[in-house]
């Protein structure tokens, strides 16, 4: 009889374990791994990427600290929630040696990733930083099977549009008044990447399981 009850617990335990499981957000960041750390930037400098989880909250903060002349537009409580509690946030930083480079970050919709901010350290710009990071993310959206990366980027914004455009990004429109505080506009780009369409996944899905 003991060992009939304790056999029952322990099948309770295991459906219990099932079901907390199931609840469980699938964060991306928990889902994805890199298949490669250490990258060459274009002056030949060793760099390494990692994915954005906690602990790097005050790097990121530091990197908008100096890429955006002291103004970082997410804040401390803004980035925690985006990266704890977001399960479709993305986020990729890059460090020399223990000292931060830059970082992305992104959320992921169904047919479409969405670059929430992208920056790089000044002493590092302009040496292929972000064309790095963004190349990472397209290699995820394309694991991924997601068709199009998104963005708005302020208007007067030179660098990061030349740095877009050569990526691939197109212009999509304006966003009239679009930044809190001076209002200005925002240009949305998108970069439509060559991944299967909804008809063609079908039918790979359905001859994968056929
Ligand atoms: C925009 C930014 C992310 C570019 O990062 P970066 O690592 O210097 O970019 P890369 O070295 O990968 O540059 C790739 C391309 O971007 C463009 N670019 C980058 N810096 C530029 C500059 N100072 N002037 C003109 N074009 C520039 C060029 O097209 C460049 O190609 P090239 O090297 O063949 O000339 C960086 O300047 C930055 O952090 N700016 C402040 C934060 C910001 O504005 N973020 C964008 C928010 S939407």
């Amino acid at each position: 009889m003991k060992e009939l009850i304790r056999q029952f617990k322990s099948a309770i335990k295991e459906i219990q374990t099932d079901i907390a499981s199931l609840k469980e957000p699938k964060f991306v960041s928990k889902r994805i791994s890199l298949e490669q750390e250490h990258y060459l930037l274009k002056n030949q400098l060793p760099v390494k990427l990692v994915i954005g989880k906690k602990h790097h909250i005050p790097d990121i903060l530091y990197i908008e600290r100096m890429s955006y002349q002291g103004l970082a537009p997410w804040g401390r409580s803004a980035l925690e929630s985006d990266i704890m509690q977001n399960a479709k946030s993305l986020y990729y930083v890059l460090y020399d040696g223990h000292t931060p480079v830059g970082f992305l970050g992104a959320r992921e919709e169904t047919e479409d990733i969405h670059i929430t901010n992208i920056a790089i350290v000044p002493d590092y710009q302009q040496i292929g930083a972000a064309t790095l990071l963004l190349m990472m993310l397209e290699e995820f959206a394309l694991t991924e099977n997601i068709p199009s990366i998104s963005l708005e980027v302020r208007v007067s914004n030179q660098k990061a549009k030349s740095l877009y455009e050569k990526i691939g990004f197109r212009s999509v429109r304006i966003k009239k008044n679009y930044y809190n505080g001076d209002g200005e506009d925002a240009l949305e780009m998108n970069w439509l990447l060559p991944v299967a369409g909804p008809e063609e996944r079908e039918k790979r899905h359905a001859d994968e399981y056929h």
